[in-house]
């Protein structure tokens, strides 16, 4: 999605701009531009797709100024081209403006502006804003007119702006799409709608809050609400490594992430699980733990591959806190009027970047509502971990690639520490406490198995790498697991692939089956496994051809499937946490076999920060 970069100081502002460019590559954009200013002088240059194409553009016409903005655009208003790409300039070019985030009244204040003589040059619904600053520059000073072009718009937005009537000013502002404001030495000022960018600079860091601006000088900053109220801000420091968000000796972020799977599950189970006494410590949920004893509802709202780890964190939840659970996609959520008893229910937002705007509005909704909210949340610091009452981190590392894998798995894990702390709040046994503890603990070996099988799974997506559709199957825990399958699939290798409880089979999805459609069935050894053979079966008569995801030492569906992949055995409601990485495998292979970059898939984001 779009990343702002932003810097004011004694540097070339073009390398810096560049390089943070670079670093927010991740979130998935389609054009790329940057404006830097010196003395009487805008240089604004802009081009559709990668940063690489800026990056050219810019060697042949290298600006000059140690003030700038930059921005990788992710099309929402228009499409892809230059004239829409970022940054936007007013009627005179006097100011240069980069947004992440919609406009919603866009359109209303755009015929206004242009019955008042404005001349818009792109189709987005950035541009408005510039020729509404412009339009209040005309009476007031360039710091009140941004203000006020803020308090006209409605909507989301993370904003940046530069000025040559003010060389040595950077103003930023946000409303529900994230800015941070890196500190660095020597009076000079990064920023970033990603932390990510930052990081080479400095790692002292302000978070803006919604509603909040700040204005970059050589001289400081300063923040304040929209209507010039001044806000004192806390300094944070980011303990992530540059490492940690380099891809090292990996072909791939996607590879490497996967490969980091045992220690996501060491780190987020680190200090929090005491295996003797079957007890999870969630030191963030610390402050709510007498609400908590009292909950009898849970409502889980995310979006993706987040949205799958909660559907396994439903079935966890409620066979072992026994606590009805719901789980719901944030989309939804935020719309359909969720009835809520606040006394007795929480809602958890599930989400890897803690900025998807769907979770975020249905954690909004719920908030409204009076009910406890709560978090399970990876990048430290962000919006949701903000807007809830209390949560629990996955300390998974960053997470570069788009397709969710490591998040997913810490989020499997956290629910199991979850559901360990509330199953022993309630009726959970210690012996079941321990026994649950001890497996999360035994985990990191057992992924290491599987992934020491990765080149074998490259072996048979070589073999299937041409299939049009794939069918994914599994059931109770593993339902969501197949679907998780399937959207990876998608997502990266491109392939239709459709995700199904393993009984539905029979109720559709079994009349696509012939012999070119592969259907990947989990059915590791569980309590509902001889049902899941059945489909299997089922699959065979139709002669699909059937890859079986089993326990090692299960050698009874080498018989009936083409292919079989193992992996060790857990119990049951931690499989999904084993399962699931033989499916990232398989889809990280088949998207390279086809000859396409997974950590970079068309048209998807990283962080989608738009509804
Ligand atoms: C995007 C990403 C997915 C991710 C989803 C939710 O669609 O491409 O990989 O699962 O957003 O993201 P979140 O950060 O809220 O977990």
């Amino acid at each position: 999605m779009c990343g702002i970069v932003g810097y004011i100081g004694a540097r070339r502002a073009e390398d810096v701009l560049l390089d943070g460019l670079r670093r927010l590559e991740y979130r998935g954009y389609d054009s790329a531009g940057k404006a830097t200013v010196q003395g009487e002088a805008i240089h604004v240059v802009k081009t559709p797709g990668k940063v690489v194409h800026l990056t050219e553009a810019l060697a042949r016409t290298p600006a000059p100024g140690s003030v700038g903005i930059a921005h990788t655009r992710w099309a929402t208003h228009g499409e892809p081209n230059q004239a829409n790409a970022h940054p936007h300039l007013d009627c005179r070019g006097e100011l240069a403006i980069v947004h992440n985030g919609i406009i919603e009244n866009y359109d209303r204040l755009k015929r206004g502006l242009i019955e008042r003589g404005h001349a818009f040059r792109s189709d987005t619904d950035t541009e408005v804003v510039a020729h509404l600053i412009e339009e209040y520059a005309a009476k007031l000073p360039l710091e009140e007119a941004f203000l006020a072009a803020l308090r006209d718009v409605v909507g989301t937005f993370g904003i940046a702006v530069v000025s040559r009537r003010e060389p040595r000013k950077l103003y930023a502002a946000r409303r529900g799409s994230p800015l941070v404001v890196g500190v660095g030495v020597n009076g000079e000022y990064f920023l970033g709608s990603d932390p990510a960018a930052l990081i080479p600079y400095t790692r002292d860091v302000v978070y803006l809050g919604d509603d909040e601006a700040v204005v970059l000088t050589d001289e400081g900053m300063e923040t304040f609400s929209f209507d010039r109220t001044r806000i004192q801000k806390q300094r944070e420091q980011i303990n992530w490594t540059v490492d940690e968000i380099e891809r090292g000796r990996f072909p791939h972020f996607m590879l490497k992430e996967m490969t980091e799977q045992p220690s996501v599950i060491v780190n987020s189970t680190r200090g929090r699980l005491d295996v003797d006494n079957g007890l999870a410590k969630l030191g963030g949920l610390k402050d709510v733990d007498d609400r908590l004893r009292k909950i009898e509802r849970l409502s889980l709202v995310a979006c993706g591959s987040a949205y799958l780890a909660a559907m396994v964190g439903e079935y966890m939840l409620e066979e072992y806190a026994e606590i009805p659970t719901e789980t719901e996609l944030g989309s939804e959520y935020r719309y359909r009027k969720p009835i809520l008893d606040p006394g007795r229910e929480a809602v958890i937002a599930v989400s890897q970047s803690g900025e998807t705007a769907d979770t975020l509005g249905a954690l909004r909704e719920a908030k409204e509502k009076g009910a406890l909210t709560l978090g399970i949340v990876n990048a430290v610091g962000s919006t949701i971990t903000r807007e809830t009452d209390a949560g629990v981190y996955l300390h998974a590392g960053p997470e570069i690639a788009v397709a969710s894998t490591k998040g997913f798995v810490g989020q499997l894990s956290v629910f199991a520490l979850l559901t360990v702390l509330l199953g022993r709040q309630r009726r959970m046994s210690q012996a079941t406490g321990s026994r649950i503890a001890a497996e999360l603990a035994a985990l990191p070996a057992k992924i290491e198995r599987i992934l020491a099988q990765s080149d074998r799974i490259k072996a048979l997506a070589k073999k299937y790498a041409n299939a049009q559709s794939m069918l994914y199957l599994g059931r109770k825990y593993n339902a969501p697991v197949a679907l998780e399958g399937a959207l990876k699939l998608k997502e990266i290798a491109y392939i239709h692939a459709e995700g199904y409880a393993a009984g539905e089979m029979k109720h559709g999805p079994i009349a696509l089956l012939d012999p070119s459609f592969p259907v990947l069935a989990i059915a590791t050894k569980d309590s509902i496994y001889e049902k899941v053979k059945s489909n299997l079966e089922e699959a065979k008569a139709r002669r699909a051809p059937v890859i079986a995801l089993t326990n090692e030492g299960n050698d009874e569906l080498v018989r009936i499937a083409d292919d079989v992949i193992f992996v060790p055995r857990t119990i049951e409601m931690l499989a999904p946490i084993l399962n699931v990485i033989p499916l990232q495998l398989f889809a990280y292979h088949m998207a390279v076999a086809r000859g396409y970059d997974p950590d970079k898939p068309r048209n998807l984001a990283k962080s989608v920060t738009v509804e």
